[in-house]
């Protein structure tokens, strides 16, 4: 890959700070997470980071959306700490702000390659916004950057955009996977190329629907948005998920596509 990895740094003694993707499905009523696929995409990494004698490990990741005090307490990311301390085999210390005096003593109390865990990037305001004030004072904590959150690298915000702004940073393993896997697939498919596509949000869908419209002999859309498609379209969805400002998007992205887009029957 021609981007720096985790391997181009130094992380022997340094305080590393790492942009994971821990946004875990959930269990409604008990809140217990339901998959923890992306707590184990994350583990080379941190594995790799362990093995190689790091003073800290100082972990950030959103969880859900949080616009109120009760999305904060639905959307608490402590849930994630012993799982990951499971799947790891090393403690995981979780601590329970963003910013403050607690953080700040944590990482620089750390030794021997102690996990921490922060809590939820959007308890802060300024995190969706990439408030340059907020990147920085992360940055302030650590010494390198990594990014591995590969589910969340298409957002500019504080910990993706922001911290790496201030600091040596590199893509983790699961980035640089994905990034070798999708470049392949795009720069240089073997044809007939289907791009098969899910996830509920048409909007964050829309450029890589039409590139891909551009590039694929074939691109099929699942998941919870193909209801702003059936929408689109005229059908009935019941209470299904749907983006109703998305509507005309989809309807224009229904003309492009043609007989090369397929939807659910
Ligand atoms: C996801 O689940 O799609 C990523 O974690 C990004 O989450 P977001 O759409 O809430 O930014």
């Amino acid at each position: 890959m021609d981007k720096k990895t985790i391997k181009d740094i130094e992380v022997a003694g340094k305080t590393v700070l790492v942009r994971v993707d821990f946004n875990v499905p959930r269990n409604k009523e008990t809140g217990e997470i339901t998959n923890d696929n992306r707590i184990v995409a994350a583990l080379p990494t941190l594995k790799y980071l362990l093995e190689n004698g790091p003073k800290a490990i100082v972990l950030f990741s959103h969880l859900g959306k949080v616009k109120t005090e009760e999305d904060k307490a639905k959307n608490d990311l402590s849930v994630v700490a012993p799982r990951l301390s499971e799947l790891l085999g090393v403690d995981v210390k979780f601590v329970n702000c963003t910013r403050g005096e607690e953080l700040e003593t944590a990482v620089k109390e750390a030794k021997d390659g102690q996990v921490i865990l922060v809590q939820n990037t959007r308890y802060e305001a300024g995190e969706s916004k990439n408030d340059p004030e907020l990147g920085k004072y992360w940055a302030s904590l650590g010494d390198v950057f990594v990014e591995d959150a590969f589910g969340s690298v298409h957002r500019a915000h504080a910990s993706t955009a922001g911290i790496p702004a201030h600091l040596p940073s590199a893509a983790g393993f699961l980035v640089e996977k994905e990034i070798a896997y999708i470049g392949k697939a795009v720069s240089n498919p073997e044809r007939p190329m289907v791009a098969i596509l899910g996830g509920a949000k048409v909007s964050d869908k829309i450029l890589v629907i039409e590139n891909l419209l551009k590039i694929a002999d074939k691109v099929i859309v699942g998941g919870g948005m193909t209801y702003t498609f059936m929408k689109a379209m005229g059908h009935s969805i019941g209470n299904s998920l749907v983006e109703d400002d998305r509507i005309e998007v989809a309807k224009e992205i229904i003309a492009k596509g043609g007989d090369k887009l397929i939807l659910p029957v």
